[in-house]
């Protein structure tokens, strides 16, 4: 836990924050003596400045501590925003098993309600860094297409997660359970994606947040 951070959050960035040790050991999990020891170590390291008062302690973000907070809000930022820049994969083909999943009414139906398509039966299989792919979705919004059964047969859920190929709204999928080997990124979308960008296997493609 980032003390620095909760007590930026508790009003100390903005100003000078009126707090009790025994409400911050609460809200951090610590123990109050850990509080007071951190708190003192903050300002002697000069980021923050501390007067005891008979209720508890005021504390207020001295500018290197911001400062110090602001370099971890970036790095984070740049960390997360990794993921809003766009995934390359290579068309491969698959085991042509796509087209029957992607046609069963029971996915076909939530694919309309949450993406906003119903999509051309077949998946188009992307090899993708496995990183890559793992960094790409990290922020994205992740929508759970629920399993069901039919006719006696159990269909698993999937993760689905709104992308743009080519202009053409698309979703990559991540089944739940997953035969797949990793690496490979399955896209569904509107449109059959082959056809309309003239794809052919090893050509490069480039799915958009
Ligand atoms: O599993 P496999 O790649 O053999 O095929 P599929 O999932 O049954 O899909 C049939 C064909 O359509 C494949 O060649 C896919 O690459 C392609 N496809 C496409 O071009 N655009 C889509 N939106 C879905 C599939």
């Amino acid at each position: 836990m980032n003390l620095l951070l909760h007590l930026a959050r508790k009003g100390a960035l903005a100003g000078q924050a009126e707090l009790s040790t025994t409400q911050l050991a609460k809200e951090t999990g610590l123990s109050q003596q850990s509080v007071s020891r951190k708190l003192i170590a903050l300002e002697e390291e000069g980021l923050i400045e501390r007067h005891a008062t008979p209720q508890g302690v005021n504390v207020r973000l001295r500018a290197s501590g911001a400062d110090a907070l602001r370099k971890e809000f970036l790095a984070l930022q740049d960390v997360f925003s990794r993921g809003s820049r766009s995934l390359k994969g290579r068309v491969v083909h698959g085991l042509g098993e796509g087209a029957y999943y992607m046609s069963l009414k029971g996915y076909v139906t939530q694919f309309r309600a949450l993406l906003g398509f119903a999509p051309y039966p077949g998946t188009l299989n992307l090899k993708v860094d496995d990183a890559a792919l793992q960094q790409f979705l990290l922020s994205r919004e992740k929508i759970v297409i629920e399993g069901f059964t039919s006719e006696g047969r159990t269909f698993g859920g999937l993760d689905a997660y709104t992308v743009q190929v080519g202009r053409i709204p698309a979703a990559l999928i991540i089944p739940h359970r997953t035969s797949h080997n990793r690496g490979v990124a399955e896209i569904i979308a509107k449109d059959y994606l082959r056809g309309k960008l003239r794809l052919k296997d090893q050509d490069v493609v480039e799915v958009k947040p």
